[in-house]
């Protein structure tokens, strides 16, 4: 079995993961927050510990400004469903994922906001000029996909909120996070949505968001939080105003284990080994003839997320052929109907490969080989 579609949930987690998620449900269970035992303070100490460690890795210096969620689609609906109200001018770009585009599409529809959109390259290049052209006394905000989940692009986070200043800069960083470096206090940027299941090795069912000191969002829930129990009126205060109800300490547990893997084996031995495997797939996969790899093939700002087709096949067929030989990529859409767009691939699609920091370079020499073979059948 090879899986390569580690852009969607990483697989499989560290050893660390499993163990912390086992310690957790296994020695610990409280409801954390909630009662003053033993057990339900020991899991609050598991959420503080992650909540530190997130902070620490993406340079935020207020912990408690880091919140939990349910996955980066939550977080990016938080941010969005949140901050915008009748009127208010928002601009992304034709790189997005479904969980920008779809609330932001409601909005558009039910709320009367304006959205622009600015259109990248077919390799993924955003032109920052094209962003400043567009913005309006109105414009409340701009949403990046800081890296596709589609071609792997990179966008210059940093260099576009310098570009719009006041601005709010909301960076969906589903996919950079634990595969690029993301830096909040360098890049200043105000709102970063991410999922935690994908490469920073949680488990499935949790995400976070990062809200800048001065930022208002509406919740999307209200409802208990252990704090404040006296009170009928949300409380106002972080984490607990964007965190109600029971959290999930198992995954944030799970989490805090992947964290503590990526500690030990140092992000940028990570980042590097799974850039050296973006090489040897991207450089394996063009010298397939009829095979058409999308983005950029160079180095500068790509993720180790690969797109590409065999001319005269349907991305389907092949990976149906793909998993007929136990290689598990990720075919079609990819839920960013906008970025295949782009990209001149749809409505078909492409086949997608996301290696992990756990692929063997021996896997990727078999891909490659059943894409030869899978190119040559008739
Ligand atoms: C760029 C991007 N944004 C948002 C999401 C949504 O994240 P989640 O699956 O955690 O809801 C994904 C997931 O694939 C993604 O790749």
């Amino acid at each position: 079995m090879i899986y390569l579609d580690n852009a969607a949930t990483s697989f499989p987690k560290p050893k660390e993961t499993i163990d912390f998620l086992n310690d957790f449900v296994l020695n610990v269970g409280g409801n954390p927050g909630r009662s003053g035992h033993t057990l339900s303070v020991d899991a609050a100490r598991f959420i503080f510990e992650a909540r530190g460690k997130l902070a620490d890795l993406f340079h935020v210096s207020d912990s408690e400004r880091v919140l939990f969620t349910q996955n980066g689609t939550e977080s990016l609906n938080l941010a969005i469903l949140g901050l915008l109200k009748e009127e208010d001018h928002v601009i992304t770009t034709s790189l997005e994922h479904n969980s920008v585009m779809r609330p932001l599409t409601f909005l558009e529809k039910e709320k009367g906001i304006h959205l622009s959109i600015v259109q990248c390259a077919h390799n993924g290049q955003l032109d920052v000029e094209d962003i400043k052209r567009l913005i309006r006394k109105e414009t409340k905000a701009v949403i990046i996909n800081h890296g596709s989940n589609v071609i792997g692009a990179v966008q210059p986070v940093g260099e576009i909120k310098k570009a719009i200043g006041e601005i709010i800069l909301i960076v969906d960083a589903c996919q950079t996070v634990g595969s690029f470096p993301v830096d909040v206090a360098a890049d200043n940027i105000d709102i970063l949505c991410f999922s935690c299941h994908k490469s920073l090795y949680g488990i499935q069912g949790l995400g976070a968001i990062y809200i800048r000191n001065g930022i208002e969002l509406t919740p999307l829930k209200f409802g208990g939080t252990g704090s404040r129990s006296e009170s009928i009126e949300q409380p106002l205060f972080l984490p607990d105003r964007y965190e109600s109800g029971t959290p999930n300490t198992p995954g944030i547990a799970a989490l805090l284990g992947g964290l503590s893997f990526i500690e030990r084996t140092g992000i940028k031995t990570i980042i590097k080994r799974k850039q050296d495997l973006r090489r040897t797939i991207v450089d394996g996969l063009s010298n397939v003839p009829g095979v058409v790899v999308y983005g950029n093939k160079d180095d500068n700002n790509q993720l180790p997320v690969i797109s590409f087709n065999i001319g005269g096949k349907l991305p389907s067929e092949v990976g149906y052929e793909l998993n007929k030989r136990a290689i598990y990529t990720r075919v079609g859409l990819h839920c960013a109907p906008v970025a295949h767009r782009t990209i001149g691939t749809f409505p078909e699609g492409t086949v997608r490969v996301a290696p992990g920091y756990f692929t063997a370079e021996e896997e990727i020499d078999v891909l490659i080989k059943a894409v030869w073979e899978i190119a040559k059948q008739p």
